[in-house]
């Protein structure tokens, strides 16, 4: 005997928004059925393996590679020599300077790729490169931005016409004379002058190409690691003069991407080539010291931040000065109208009338990156700045930090707010937000205790933390990469039995798109979100967008599906209407079924109009429930968060040790609470890393420090501590969903609430200011040569 189910009709039962959907994706991948780049072979397939620098500035002599061609088994040997000859030994990069693919004038960073080696087997690849000789002059290494501006600095980009020093680039925001002015009048200047390290994105999955170029039909068909699949395929057209129509991008299973996987890499356009040219498939897997040493970085900004103040503590204007260190070439993947990504978002979560930002760039001889990692371009430097800076404010005015906060904050009904260097935050409700974390972790006791344990010597820090994002890059009018606008798109497809395929211009790598995006269109619709199937990833198969990073999938590509899902349901209400005999305009669609306003029980189903849409339409209509809908957003979107960090440093090592982490986020509305919580988690660690453990440093020769998981750390479960969620929801009212992203922003808001908090610990002291990471003997260090200096003396929070 068979049962028959009841239909699903809730929004919970068809998992709709809100709803804590299990995660899709994850029976394949728990069933070790991902489908990674390596896991991908082609008859034929060659390898190839890439000689990297040791050297970080070297003019080349010569390279020898004969002794590698010999070799069995090696079918190829590339230098940028013979790229030349096919004009691709320099390629654009995402901020349309140039970089060399393979170096034909000199290397400019350790670990820049030199020549490849294509073989039969990758073993045979890798060992060739040891029989590739290569004769360096060696040149002094700049190691710091602040040594590459200095005056007859080494010039490190002597391959640019007209390029006389090492500047990348000088931008600003804001109102200048405006911010002079409110200085002038002010009480009180605070400043600060910090640091972010650079950072590596370092995802679980290194970065490679699996490049098929059909010599014959010209057909090039290309397994890559991408986030942006279908930019790429642009980048490569452009690149290497292929007609985009022959070019397939196929980005699979991606195992982290955290903006590492946005650039284009030598290693692509080498493979690509070469497989151009062998006429057999290519594939280039990098090992994890290549990553490290030649992918994408983040951060690496110098900052130095004044508030200008009234003695009551009221912000009158900010003013910022940043020198980020670029590397050997400028390769930021950001909008190309902001030289500093964005950066000057660093007016943070107050409400003040004047800010001034001015920004610089320098090339140094380093890997080239400044990717979007967990935060949208930049912004996680300048939420670090500016809560660094709040804080320290409050401890030169003698005022609570929180309080300090409060007395600042844009309020509630501000907005939308327009900040002093030209965002328009769409919603917020800030007091509320800080509040509710203060309240949780019970604030004021809180500060009771802490004097109560400095008096008995012990070392307890309170750190707090608020920060507005900026995501959903971006408004066609603000927001381009390589002068292609930063949209996004679905395609929806529903089939005649009420099943849908809907088809991204995003591209997952780990975020749980194929659940959240089904649960728009079953939120939309009333198609259960188990008969919605999510397809990314295949240029020839997917409509175009911009891809994933910088938490744009959500508010660009969500709010695409929410489009063209309405779309469809007007299609279906005149099917509907049909179907029913009734006029449309008394249609109501709820949770899948269509019914006649005032007659609930004259209905119909989704599944029923799908298949009407096929069999059994109005007159004139088109057969068929499909569209695409290219979603433009009118603005960005602003999550925000409220953190609130408790440390106890034990005075005689520095060691610090988070007893309670408090994180509240508002991303609008949430789609999965649990994908949610899950990207938030995730960011807190990161944050956690950045601050206590994780840096990647450089000799005074150039080597990096840092290439491997011994030197550069990732947190496991035993040293992350505990992290308590709290969310307040305050919508979007642009977007179609009012969902704002969140994928990056707790890495956004959790090193200032973790640095805020250490020095918390010890500002009775006299510190202010401690770089990350921190440290333990840096925080010994700290304590020993505070001017107050025993750890037990002092009182109160400043
Ligand atoms: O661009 P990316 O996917 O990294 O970031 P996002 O869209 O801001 O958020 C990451 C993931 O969190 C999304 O793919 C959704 O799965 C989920 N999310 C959600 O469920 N509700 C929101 N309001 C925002 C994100």
């Amino acid at each position: 005997m068979t049962t028959v189910q009841p239909k699903p009709t809730t929004t919970q039962e068809i998992g709709g928004i809100g709803h804590s959907v299990k995660r899709r994706e994850d029976d394949r991948f728990i069933a070790g059925q991902g489908n990674y780049l390596d896991d991908h072979t082609l008859p034929g397939m060659l390898h190839m393996a890439i000689l990297r620098s040791p050297v970080a500035h070297a003019r080349i002599k010569s390279i020898d590679t004969s002794g590698a061609a010999a070799i069995d088994g090696v079918v190829a040997v590339v230098t940028g020599e013979l790229l030349a000859q096919y004009n691709l030994a320099w390629m654009p990069t995402m901020s349309g300077d140039t970089q060399a693919v393979l170096a034909t004038d000199k290397v400019r960073f350790q670990g820049q790729e030199i020549a490849a080696v294509v073989a039969t087997d990758p073993y045979i690849a890798e060992d060739a490169l040891e029989h590739i000789d290569v004769d360096y002059e060696i040149l002094p290494a700049i190691t710091s931005p602040q040594q590459a501006m200095a005056p007859g600095a080494v010039l490190i980009r002597d391959d640019k016409e007209g390029q006389t020093d090492n500047s990348v680039y000088e931008w600003e925001s804001g109102d200048a004379a405006a911010t002079e002015a409110a200085f002038a009048k002010a009480d009180r200047v605070v400043a600060l002058e910090t640091f972010y390290p650079r950072s590596h994105p370092a995802p679980l999955e290194t970065c490679g190409i699996l490049a098929d170029v059909n010599s014959v039909s010209g057909q090039a068909t290309i397994y890559m690691t991408s986030q942006a699949p279908h930019a790429h395929r642009t980048v490569f057209a452009m690149v290497a003069g292929l007609p985009e129509q022959n070019i397939r991008i196929i980005s699979p299973d991606i195992g982290g991407g955290f903006g590492n996987k946005v650039p284009v890499y030598p290693g692509y356009v080498v493979a690509t080539a070469a497989s151009l040219v062998i006429g057999k498939p290519v594939k280039w897997v990098e090992s994890r010291t290549e990553n490290l040493i030649s992918t994408g970085f983040a951060r690496d900004y110098y900052m130095k931040g004044e508030l200008a103040l009234t003695n009551e503590g009221r912000i009158l204007a900010l003013r910022v000065e940043m020198l980020s260190d670029q590397g050997a070439f400028y390769a930021d993947a950001q909008p190309t109208a902001f030289k500093a990504g964005l950066f000057h978002v660093v007016t943070g979560s107050y409400d003040y009338p004047a800010a001034h930002v001015k920004t610089r760039g320098a090339y140094t001889n380093k890997a080239p990156g400044g990717v979007a990692y967990r935060c949208s371009f930049r912004i996680t430097e300048a939420s670090y700045l500016i809560e660094r800076l709040v804080q320290t404010a409050a401890y030169e005015l003698g005022i609570d930090p929180a309080e300090m906060r409060f007395k600042n904050f844009i309020q509630p009904e501000q907005f939308p707010y327009e900040t002093p260097t030209g965002f328009v935050y769409d919603s917020g409700d800030y007091p509320t937000a800080l509040r509710k974390a203060l309240d949780e972790v019970g604030y004021e006791s809180l500060r009771a205790e802490q004097a109560k344990a400095r008096a008995e010597g012990r070392l307890l820090g309170i750190g707090i933390a608020h920060f507005t994002e900026a995501v959903g890059a971006g408004p066609s009018k603000r927001y381009d990469i390589l002068g292609l606008k930063m949209i996004d798109s679905a395609e929806l497809r529903i089939h005649p039995t009420g099943k849908a395929i809907l088809k991204l211009g995003v591209k997952s790598q780990g975020q749980g798109h194929a659940t959240t995006f089904a649960q728009i269109v079953a939120n939309e619709l009333g198609i259960p979100a188990d008969d919605v199937k999510v397809l990314e990833g295949d240029t020839d198969n997917t409509p175009y967008g911009l891809g994933t990073y910088a938490s744009r999938s959500t508010p660009v590509g969500g709010a695409a599906t929410a489009m063209i899902s309405r779309t469809l349901a007007e299609k279906a209400k005149k099917i509907a209407a049909h179907l029913l005999e009734a006029a449309d305009a008394d249609i109501e669609l709820e949770s899948g079924t269509f019914s006649v306003k005032g007659s609930p029980d004259r209905s119909v189903t989704i599944q029923d109009v799908a298949l009407a849409a096929y069999t059994n339409l109005p007159d004139g209509m088109e057969y068929g429930l499909e569209g695409v809908h290219y979603y433009d957003p009118p603005n960005l979107t602003y999550p925000y968060g409220s953190y609130v960090v408790v440390v106890e440093v034990d005075p005689e090592t520095g060691v610090w040790k988070v007893q309670r982490m408090i994180a509240l986020d508002d991303c609008g509305v949430r789609i999965n609470p649990m994908i949610v919580e899950g990207q938030i988690h995730g960011g807190l660690t990161e944050g956690f890393a950045k601050s206590s453990m994780q840096w990647i440093t450089f000799d005074d020769d150039g080597n990096c420090i840092g290439s491997n998981f011994m030197d550069y750390l990732i947190p496991t479960a035993w040293e992350t501590p505990k992290f308590e969620l709290l969310e307040t929801c305050v919508p979007s009212p642009h977007h179609p969903i009012g969902a704002k992203g969140v994928g990056e922003s707790a890495t956004v808001g959790s090193p200032a609430a973790f640095v805020n908090a250490v020095i918390d610990a010890i500002a009775h002291l006299g510190v202010r200011n401690i770089d990350m990471p921190l440290l333990p003997d840096r925080v010994w260090s700290a304590i020993q040569s505070a001017p107050g200096q025993s750890a037990g003396s002092g009182s109160g929070s400043g």
